[in-house]
C-alpha cells in the first residue's frame, strides 16, 4: 500500500521538495559574500533553493552560477549585460527570466517564493532594494552595512513595522549576535537597551588590515593593488581598501549601533590581527563572552541561514593549538583617519553617517582608479563632512538627496586636490 504522503511523479516530488525548501535571493551573488553565500546553500539543497540571483554586469560568472543553481529570476543591472546573459542563456537550455536595471533587483526583493535575501551588494546601489526587502517582511542576511549606514532608522523602522528579520552577515556583527542573550520579540521590546541586558561593552574586533605597521611617510605610494592584499581576508576590492583605512570599521561601528542599539562610546575598536575572534560582549559582572572560528564569510552566512538552528558550512574547524598567541591593540586614530572620522559622524548622527559614506565610495573608487592617493581617501571625506550640513533623516527622498549631493562635493574635492598636485 501507497502512503498517501508519498510523492506520484518527479514532477510532483519536486513540488513537495520546494515546499519544504526555503527560497532564497542573493543580491550581489557574483562578489565574494555571494559566492560563500551559494557555496554554504548548495551544501544544504533539501533546505534552500535559489529564486534568483543579481549582479552588475559580470556576465561569464553568472552563467556559471545558473547553471550550478538554476534559478526562477536573473538580474543584471546592466542592460547590456542583461542582453548578453539573455543571449548566453538561452544557448543553454535553461529557462530564467533575465531582468535588468535597479527595478529588476526591486522586484525580486519582493518575490513571494523567497523567504530570505542576502543583501550583499556593495555600497549604496544595495540601499533601495534592501530596504524593499524590508518592507515585504523578508528574513534579510545583511552584508552590505553601507546600506544601513546612509538610511539608519528609516531601514530599521521599516524592519520593525513590517515584521521583517535583520540577521548580521558582517562577521563581527554575527559574533556579537552570538554572544548576546536570545530574545523573542516581546522581550526584546521589553529590554530595549544594552545595559538592560547587563551589557556593558561591545568589544569590536579588527584586523588592523595591511598597512598596520607600515611607515606613515608611505603610505603615499601604497598602490590599489597592496590596498587590496588584506592580510586575513579575501574579499570583494572596495572593502578591502575599507580594511586598509579602517574605514570598514568605522562603517561597522554605525552598523552596530543601529543592529544593538546603542551608542559608539559603548563600543570599543580592539585591532586583532590573527582575526580569530571575531568580536567580544563584556556584561556588568566581568564575564566577556567571545566567538571565535577560522576567518571564513560561510560561518556568519550558515549562521544567518540556519538561525535559531545550526548548519554544517564547509569552513575547516578552528585548530585551537595551531593559535600560538592573540594579540589586541588599540586603534591609532593619526594612522587611521578615516575610523575617527566615521566614529564622529556616528556620533553626530542625522545625515552625517549618509555623507560620510557617499564620500567615501567616491574617494575609494578614486583611489581604485589612481586618481587619488591612499591618504587622500581620509582627506577628500573630511572635507565633504566639513562642507555639508548635516540634517535630520525624515525619508529615503533626503538620504537619496543627501548621498547624490555628497557624491558631488566629494568629486570636487578630488580635483581640487588633484589640482594642487599639477
Ligand atoms: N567580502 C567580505 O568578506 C565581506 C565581509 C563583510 C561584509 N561585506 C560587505 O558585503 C558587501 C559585498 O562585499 P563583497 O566583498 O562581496 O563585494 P564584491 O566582491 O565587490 O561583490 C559585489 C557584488 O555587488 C554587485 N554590484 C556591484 N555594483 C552594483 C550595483 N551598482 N548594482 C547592483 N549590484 C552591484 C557585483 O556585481 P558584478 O560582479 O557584476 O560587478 C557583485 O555581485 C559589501 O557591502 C561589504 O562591505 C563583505
Amino acid at each position: 500500500m501507497k502512503s498517501t504522503d508519498a510523492p506520484e511523479s518527479a514532477n510532483q516530488y519536486r513540488q513537495s521538495e520546494s515546499l519544504s525548501q526555503t527560497g532564497i535571493v542573493v543580491f550581489g551573488a557574483t562578489g565574494s559574500v555571494g559566492i560563500s553565500t551559494l557555496d554554504v546553500v548548495a551544501r544544504h539543497p533539501e533546505k534552500f533553493r535559489v529564486v534568483a540571483l543579481t549582479a552588475f554586469s559580470q556576465v561569464e560568472r553568472m552563467v556559471e552560477l545558473c547553471k550550478i543553481h538554476q534559478p526562477e529570476y536573473v538580474v543584471m543591472v546592466d542592460s547590456n549585460a542583461a542582453e548578453l546573459l539573455h543571449k548566453a542563456l538561452s544557448q543553454t537550455g535553461l529557462s530564467i527570466n533575465v531582468l535588468s536595471g535597479p527595478q529588476g533587483l526591486e522586484k525580486v526583493a519582493i518575490l513571494p517564493q523567497a523567504e530570505y535575501v542576502m543583501a550583499a551588494i556593495v555600497g549604496a546601489a544595495g540601499l533601495v532594494p534592501t530596504l524593499a526587502a524590508a518592507k515585504a517582511g523578508k528574513r534579510i542576511l545583511l552584508a552590505n552595512k553601507e546600506a544601513l549606514v546612509m538610511s539608519g532608522s528609516i531601514f530599521m523602522n521599516a524592519v520593525r513595522e513590517n515584521n521583517a528579520q535583520l540577521l548580521p552577515i558582517d562577521s563581527e556583527h554575527n559574533a556579537i549576535f552570538q554572544c548576546m542573550p536570545a530574545l523573542s520579540e516581546s522581550e526584546k521590546q521589553a529590554n530595549g537597551s544594552l545595559s538592560d541586558l547587563g551589557i556593558s561593552r561591545i568589544l569590536l574586533t579588527a584586523s588592523g588590515g595591511p598597512f598596520r605597521k607600515t611607515a606613515l611617510n608611505e603610505l603615499d605610494s601604497i598602490t590599489p593593488d597592496q590596498a587590496c592584499a588584506h592580510p586575513v581576508w579575501s574579499m570583494g576590492r572596495k572593502i578591502s581598501v575599507d580594511s586598509a583605512t579602517m574605514m570598514n570599521k568605522g562603517l561597522e561601528v554605525i552598523e552596530a549601533c543601529w543592529l544593538f542599539e546603542t551608542r559608539p562610546e559603548f563600543i570599543q575598536v580592539v585591532i586583532h590581527p590573527q582575526s580569530v575572534i571575531h568580536s567580544m560582549v563584556e556584561y556588568v559582572d566581568g564575564s566577556v563572552l567571545a566567538q571565535l572560528g577560522n576567518p571564513d564569510m560561510r560561518t556568519p552566512i550558515a549562521h544567518a541561514l540556519a538561525w535559531p538552528e545550526r548548519i554544517e558550512s564547509g569552513v575547516d574547524r578552528l585548530n585551537i593549538f595551531d593559535i600560538a598567541s592573540l594579540e589586541f591593540e588599540k586603534p591609532d586614530f593619526n594612522r587611521f583617519p578615516c575610523l575617527k572620522l566615521a566614529i564622529e559622524a556616528g556620533e553626530q548622527g542625522g545625515t552625517a553617517p549618509t555623507i560620510l559614506n557617499a564620500a567615501n565610495e567616491i574617494a575609494v573608487d578614486a583611489f581604485l582608479n589612481g586618481g587619488l592617493s591612499f591618504p587622500g581617501i581620509a582627506r577628500v571625506v573630511e572635507s565633504t563632512l566639513e562642507t555639508m550640513t548635516t540634517t535630520d533623516v525624515d525619508s529615503l527622498e533626503t538620504i537619496l538627496r543627501v548621498d547624490s549631493e555628497a557624491r558631488q562635493v566629494a568629486e570636487e574635492s578630488i580635483n581640487s586636490i588633484k589640482m594642487r598636485v599639477h
